[in-house]
Order: C-alpha cells, then structure tokens, then sequence
C-alpha cells in the first residue's frame, strides 16, 4: 500500500479489500484491457500485486453492514402483475446477474445445517468470465479453513490438471455444489443439495462458461438432475442449457484410485480440444 494515503484511509482500505475477498472478489482493474474482457483466458493479465498498485481509491463509506441470508429463491421472483416489471425486464435482471449479487443474497447462509459446523463459507474462485468452469461436490478441511475451493490435497491435484491443460486457476472458475463443509467429508444430503444448488446455477448462468467440467458423481447428478451413476456418462459431451458438459472423476478420487487419472486426462483433452488449447504433441512410438 503507497505511502502517501492517511493511516486510517489505509486502513479503510484494507477493510474493504478484506470484504471484497471474502466475497471471492481477489482482482481489481481500473480499466479492463481487451484482452481481459469476454472470454479470452487470461494468462496474461497481470499479477495480483501489480493490479494493487491500480486500484482506485474508494471513497470512504461506512463499513458495509453484515450479510444477512435473504429468505428468497436464489433466483428474483417472476413477477407477473400488471403493475411489476415486465417479463422480459425480469429476464434481464436475471442475465445481468453478477457473482457479486450472488455471494450478497447467498449472505452469512443458514439455509440448511451446514452452516452450523462451518468455518467459512466457500462460494467459489477464478475469473468471472471464464470459459472453463469446475465444479466439485463440497468445501473439506483446508477449504473451510480458508474459504477457497480445492485448496487441499485433492486442489493441488486439480490445479496440476488445470495446468497441465496449459492454464492457470485464474483462467477458469472453480465452485462446489454446497458451499459449506459436510461434517466428516460425507456427501451433501439431498437438502443440503435443494438449499445450495440454486446458488450454484445462479453462478454458472452469471459466468456463462463455453464448458463444464463435473468433479465426480455429485456435480454430475446435481447439475444434470440425474440418478444415473457417472460412469454410465463420464468422458461424453453432453449438452445442458447451452453448455456443453463433461463429466470426469473427482480428484480425490483419483488419489485412491491413480490409474484413472489416465481416463481423467483423456476427458480433459476433449476438453481442450473444445476450447481451441493446444494439445500436447503425441510421443512417437
Ligand atoms: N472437494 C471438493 O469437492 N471441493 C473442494 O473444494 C475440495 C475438495
């Protein structure tokens, strides 16, 4: 932080950087190049430390008060009377929906019992614009610790396979089905799932990705609305609300079973492909 600003706008500052973190919000620019809008990845944007130095001052405003859940829909209520705004109006709201005004109803969440043994809340992290989006099934321990998704044994695996594919984690974006801890790692019960997943489709509808990734089984049934077993789809393109989807094994999966990493590899050069990356050069023999 330059010198030249007062202790306590400093101070402020700081504050409000800290508040826009916890909202998952980790980049700032005052102006966005060309290449960082629309769907480009971004391996050239530049690192979190220079960005710092261009942040607009905020102007000093009261501290923001404390998220609180609204007791809404994740999506706005259609309103249809004569009086409310039009279909279409509404339609818009929807489109225009930032991850911003989702982490803001997604709030200090006591929605289902998750929160109760929760640290923090892990809403999701990346480039709001990505075309790659991950999703896995829940926050475990190091996650909920630091309020980041796949930060654990089972994200460094994730961020190896994201890099791997010639990308970095703020090229994509990367989120759970619930956005609190499961006790003892279990899967989310079906109303942890009913209560969280509309936040997660509101996430995926603001993004707009050209692909999603599902992160094992959970993902999988909860994004597609089947019961089918992932392995009955894994590997195949399918399509869903404009994007296409594949399905591939959870990480933590493959630390017990390494072998299927290679099937795993497969799916994401399918995935590669899709996106126009370039693909590693095949070794000859
Ligand atoms: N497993 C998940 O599904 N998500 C995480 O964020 C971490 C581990």
């Amino acid at each position: 932080m330059p010198e030249r600003f007062p202790v306590s706008l400093q101070q402020k500052i700081e504050d409000r950087l800290r508040y826009y973190e916890d909202l998952g919000i980790r980049l700032f620019y005052t102006d966005r190049g060309p290449g960082l809008v629309g769907h480009e990845p971004v391996a050239s944007a530049p690192s979190p430390t220079h960005v710092i130095e261009e942040i607009a001052l905020p102007k000093p405003t009261p501290k923001p008060a404390p998220l609180k859940p609204t007791p809404v829909a994740a999506y706005p209520p259609l309103v249809v009377a004569p009086t409310g705004p039009s279909l279409f109006e509404t339609m818009d709201k929807v489109k225009d929906d930032t991850l911003l005004n989702i982490r803001e109803d997604l709030g200090d969440c006591t929605r289902c019992k998750l929160h109760k043994g929760r640290n923090k809340i892990v809403f999701g992290d990346g480039n709001p614009k990505a075309q790659l989006v991950f999703v896995g099934e829940g926050p475990g321990a190091d996650e909920d610790a630091q309020g980041l998704p796949f930060v654990g044994r089972a994200g460094k695996l994730l961020t190896q396979m994201i890099e791997a594919m010639g990308l970095q984690r703020s090229d994509v974006y990367i989120c759970n089905v619930v956005k609190c801890r499961p006790p003892e790692n279990r899967a989310p019960e079906p109303e942890e799932v009913a209560a969280c997943s509309p936040f997660l489709m509101r996430q995926i509808d603001s993004i707009q990705p050209k692909v999603i990734v599902c992160l094992g089984a959970t993902a999988a049934k909860t994004i597609l609305n089947t019961t089918r077993g992932i392995s009955q789809f894994r590997g195949e393109w399918l399509e869903w609300r404009g994007h296409k989807l594949m399905a591939t094994y959870h990480p933590a999966y493959l630390l017990r079973n390494p072998p299927a990493k290679a099937d795993v590899w497969k799916d994401l050069q399918k995935v590669m492909a899709e996106l126009g990356l370039q693909l590693p050069r095949k070794s000859k023999s």
